[in-house]
């Protein structure tokens, strides 16, 4: 099934320059970009974008790392997207993720890892219009 999912490019990724290559890996995979942008959260928003994690240890660190700088989102489309992306990234651990995945290859922590994808069809839905009105998403 055609599906969407949302990727972001986490800050030290972006301040390090490696936008453009993990955006060539998204692009070799053959997902389609129907939309992206450069943001900056703000720590409220953050708060909310991850509030499923509340309350964990990694929680307070993972916010004041994603409101550090500027980050890429992209909603990206093919079939089966959510878990074809959460494939192509790897485990939340760089250093567990295979060779070839965007964690393994650009990711430094466990924190750190260069990019986040939804983990579910449902929570995709919900991660998209948290960044995205249907009119920014190209409909193809
Ligand atoms: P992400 O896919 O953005 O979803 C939640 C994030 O929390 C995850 O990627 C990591 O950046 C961070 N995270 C998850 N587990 C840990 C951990 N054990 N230690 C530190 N950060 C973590």
């Amino acid at each position: 099934m055609q599906e969407r999912t949302l990727a972001i490019i986490k800050p030290h990724a972006v301040s390090e320059g490696f936008t453009g290559k993990i955006i060539d890996e998204i692009i070799q995979n053959n997902f389609d970009i129907l939309a992206i942008k450069k943001i900056q959260f703000k720590k409220e928003e953050a708060e909310k974008f991850y509030q499923i994690h509340k309350g964990k240890f990694f929680y307070d660190n993972l916010i004041k790392f994603m409101i550090s700088g500027p980050c890429v989102v992209l909603v990206l489309s093919k079939e089966n997207a959510v878990k074809n992306f959460r494939d192509l990234i790897g485990n939340t651990d760089p250093e567990k993720a295979k060779n070839k995945s965007i964690r393994h290859k650009f990711g430094l922590t466990n924190r750190e890892n260069a990019v986040h994808g939804s983990d579910s069809l449902k929570n995709s839905k919900k991660e998209i219009a948290f960044f995205f009105s249907n009119a920014d998403i190209i409909n193809i």
